[in-house]
């Protein structure tokens, strides 16, 4: 069985993400006295190339463009084997060289994941594979109460060299978080609502959308999908948005230095109106600092 990761197939994963959380414990981090929610991964399949059957409707609701190859190479696509079984499919960022940025989501319920960094097509050979040993999973995240702390970080078994890593939005980058700013997204997802997985890389430009619009915005859809301004940044408009799959990849500033501003968290569909995609924000401080504390590990 095949599938992606959805805001809304997250409450069935809620029983899974209890057993986890209790089984796996938690480590002790050295600085501060600070818990992180450890995750030991067991070694997972290789990876596999028909995690991706493209669908071949040609559609793109999401509204990006095909990436050329070797664009975006701190990207990675993430074959997450799901407790309990079947595979999911999310993105991830290398933000050093054994450190990868996802979503909490996408690796709570995980007991392996296998990746591959600076590929642009699935089933190709490009770029380099690598399997999670552990996942270090923000400690205030709770999938069953709502969607903040999204936010994950694996570690890899082996350090990747000579793919330069993205960097991190600082508190001097709110800049970046401007409302109608063009920020990129990126990623293997569905490429419209309840569509296939992408074979190759696709991205869109989103525009930032005030923190104001997006909490009325989602103020309707219950506590699980509420929008939190000071850890959330919404970005997208209808016919542009990520999309089922696309989680745990950045939306992040493109050009010779890229800077992630964002993790694909969740949405209501994909690229609707007045639902535009939510993102785990990089630079809100207890953020940012579970970030860097988790890659140091
Ligand atoms: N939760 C989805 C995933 O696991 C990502 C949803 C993003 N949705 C959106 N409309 N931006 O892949």
């Amino acid at each position: 069985m095949r599938r992606a990761l959805s805001a809304m197939a997250l409450a069935a994963l809620l029983a899974a993400v209890a057993v986890v959380a209790g089984v796996q414990g938690t480590a002790r981090a050295e600085a501060r006295g600070v818990r992180l929610h450890h995750i030991a991964l067991q070694r997972g399949p290789a990876f596999d190339p028909a995690l991706v059957h493209a669908g071949g409707s040609g559609s793109q609701i999401v509204g990006g463009k095909p990436v050329p190859n070797g664009k975006y190479p701190f990207m990675a696509v993430l074959q997450v084997g799901v407790r309990g079984g079947g595979e999911a499919l999310c993105g991830g960022t290398l933000i050093d060289p054994d450190s990868v940025l996802t979503a909490a989501h996408c690796v709570v319920d995980a007991r392996s994941v296998t990746l591959a960094v600076g590929r642009t097509v699935i089933t190709s050979r490009q770029g380099r594979v690598r399997r999670a040993v552990a996942a270090y999973v923000h400690p205030r995240y709770d999938g069953a109460r709502d969607n903040r702390y999204d936010v994950a970080v694996l570690k890899l078994d082996r350090p990747v060299r000579g793919i330069k890593p993205i960097r991190l939005s600082t508190a001097a980058q709110n800049y970046l978080e401007r409302p109608g700013r063009l920020l990129m997204v990126a990623g293997w997802g569905t490429t419209r609502e309840n569509g296939s997985p992408s074979d190759r890389m696709r991205a869109a430009a989103v525009p930032v959308v005030s923190d104001a619009a997006a909490k009325r915005d989602y103020a309707h859809e219950g506590p699980q999908a509420r929008f939190f301004p000071t850890l959330m940044v919404a970005a997208g408009r209808r016919g542009r948005d990520a999309c089922q799959g696309d989680s745990g990849g950045p939306l992040f500033k493109a050009g010779r230095d890229p800077v992630e501003v964002g993790i694909v968290s969740y949405g209501i569909g994909c690229a609707r109106a007045h639902y535009p995609g939510v993102y785990t924000e990089v630079n809100s401080p207890g953020i940012r600092s579970f970030i860097v504390r988790a890659a140091a590990r």
